[in-house]
């Protein structure tokens, strides 16, 4: 709980400190960096670091842990750290790391405010940095005990027993454990971490959801290749892995984490709306396949929005999955429409004209802008926040929305 004497300092420095949060961010991971570079080989994401995402994401985060805290000294915002935990889990984050990510983090602090950091606001804000360390420390502790691996002990060996070419610039791999251990259990809307050698030699990790069922002895995922057409250079991992990984070939992969699932407890008879766009049907076929195996009747709206029906990623396994489910239905959108899909619409995905049942639980996956306006329009159709789950496939930038922070996460 944040100390009352805490809680006034840190009110009165918000502000300051969230007005700089991004020079301080920017200057907390060149230090951290500079003195210790084996993060930035084999843990943090240097396309984040180049975008600046990541460092949005962290003082986004600190600035909405800090706002509750001084709206309720106990709080401790779900949405928020149930986002970063399973993100430092597929990351391999342990207890250890947060002295030194606070060594860092404070010396930027005081060396961008310099002498408004007095000794008592740097206590104040010590607290609330390991309130929410602890907050995380522990969820990440019990999300490490629940996957059945040490902390930070998160990476297995596995096989691509098949590639196959989905799209011109998508690829799925298919995976079997390399160890001739099972197959750890994931959740259906997971993803993996998968942990690459780039040809400088730095590793890197990104996350991948899992395009399959979650049962089983193997594991699928399906991989867009990020090309540089928006003025950047072509992205790291994906080409790597288009480029360089075939049948036979061996990757490390992550044990499966992420907080956007099919709780098939809490939820097990709620109408879904399964809603993406582009490379986030990923999660989506996860969640029908789920379905498709536990013989589910529930009903499931399928919405898809896509450039083309031949870039329409995992297009067959969509009509194949919702075929074998009584209670689904297809309905997809495209920029440039084909034959293949007759019955599609033209355009971007429009949500007005579908209607959507009592009680629908949304799960949401895309770019960002899709994302944002189909939360909007669902919003205003009447869902509720906290059915709107929604996957980011990179740092989740909505986080210092309040509106998102506060959503309780079932
Ligand atoms: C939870 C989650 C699930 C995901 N699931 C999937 C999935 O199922 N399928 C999938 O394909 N992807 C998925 N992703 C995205 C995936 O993790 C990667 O982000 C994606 O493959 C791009 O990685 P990359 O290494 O190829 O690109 P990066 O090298 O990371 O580059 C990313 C972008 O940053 C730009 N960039 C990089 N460096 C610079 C620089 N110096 N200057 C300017 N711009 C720069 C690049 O041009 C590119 O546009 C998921 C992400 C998350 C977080
Ligand atoms: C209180 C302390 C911390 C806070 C508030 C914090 C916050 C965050 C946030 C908001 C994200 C982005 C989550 C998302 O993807 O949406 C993140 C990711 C990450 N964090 Fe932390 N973090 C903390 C401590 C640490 C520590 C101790 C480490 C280990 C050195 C660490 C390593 C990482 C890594 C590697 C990522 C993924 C980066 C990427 O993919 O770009 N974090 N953290």
């Amino acid at each position: 709980m944040l100390s009352a004497e805490s809680a006034a300092l840190v009110r009165a420095t918000l502000p300051a400190v969230a007005g700089a949060l991004d020079e301080i961010t920017a200057r907390f991971y060149a230090t951290m960096f500079h003195d210790r570079p084996e993060l930035l080989d084999g843990m943090f994401n240097r396309g984040n670091q180049a975008s600046g995402a990541q460092r949005r994401a962290l003082a986004g985060s600190i600035a909405g842990f800090a706002s509750a805290l001084l709206e309720d000294p106990t709080a401790r915002p779900d949405a928020l750290l149930s986002r970063i935990a399973h993100k430092h889990a597929a990351v391999g984050v342990t207890d250890d790391q947060y002295t030194i990510v606070h060594k860092y983090l404070f010396g930027a602090i005081a060396e961008v405010l310099g002498d408004a950091v007095t000794p008592e606001v740097a206590a104040a804000w010590d607290e609330v940095y390991w309130l929410m360390a602890g907050a995380l420390i522990s969820r990440e502790a019990l999300l490490y005990q629940d996957a059945g691996v040490q902390p930070g002990g998160i990476w297995r060996p596995w096989t691509v027993v098949e590639r196959r070419a989905e799209t011109p610039d998508v690829v799925s791999f298919v995976l079997r454990p390399a160890d001739g251990e099972p197959a750890p259990r994931a959740r259906a809307g997971q993803y993996v971490s998968v942990r690459v050698r780039l040809p400088d030699g730095v590793h890197q990790l990104r996350q991948y959801s899992l395009s399959c069922a979650p049962g089983g002895e193997l594991r699928r995922i399906t991989v867009k290749r990020v090309t540089g057409d928006a003025g950047g250079p072509d992205g790291e991992v994906s080409t790597l892995l288009h480029e360089s990984v075939g049948e036979g070939d061996e990757l490390l992969l992550s044990a499966p984490f992420g907080d956007v699932f099919l709780d098939d407890r809490a939820d097990s008879a709620a109408p879904l709306a399964l809603v993406s766009a582009g490379i986030g049907c990923t999660p989506m076929i996860a969640v029908l396949a789920h379905l498709a195996a536990l013989g589910s009747t529930r009903p499931v709206l399928v919405l898809h929005a896509d450039r083309s029906p031949g870039e329409h990623a995992l297009r067959a396994d969509t009509h194949d999955l919702a075929g074998r489910l009584p209670g689904a239905r297809t309905v997809f959108w495209y920029e440039r429409p084909g034959p293949e899909e007759p019955d599609a619409r033209t355009g971007p995905m429009e949500l007005s004209g579908i209607e959507l049942p009592d009680g629908v639980v949304v799960f949401l996956c895309g770019p960002l802008p899709f994302m944002r306006e189909a939360r909007d329009r669902l919003l205003r159709a009447g869902v509720p926040a906290r059915r709107i789950r929604y996957e980011v496939f990179g740092p989740d930038l909505w986080l210092p929305d309040t509106a998102a922070c506060s959503a309780p996460r079932p």
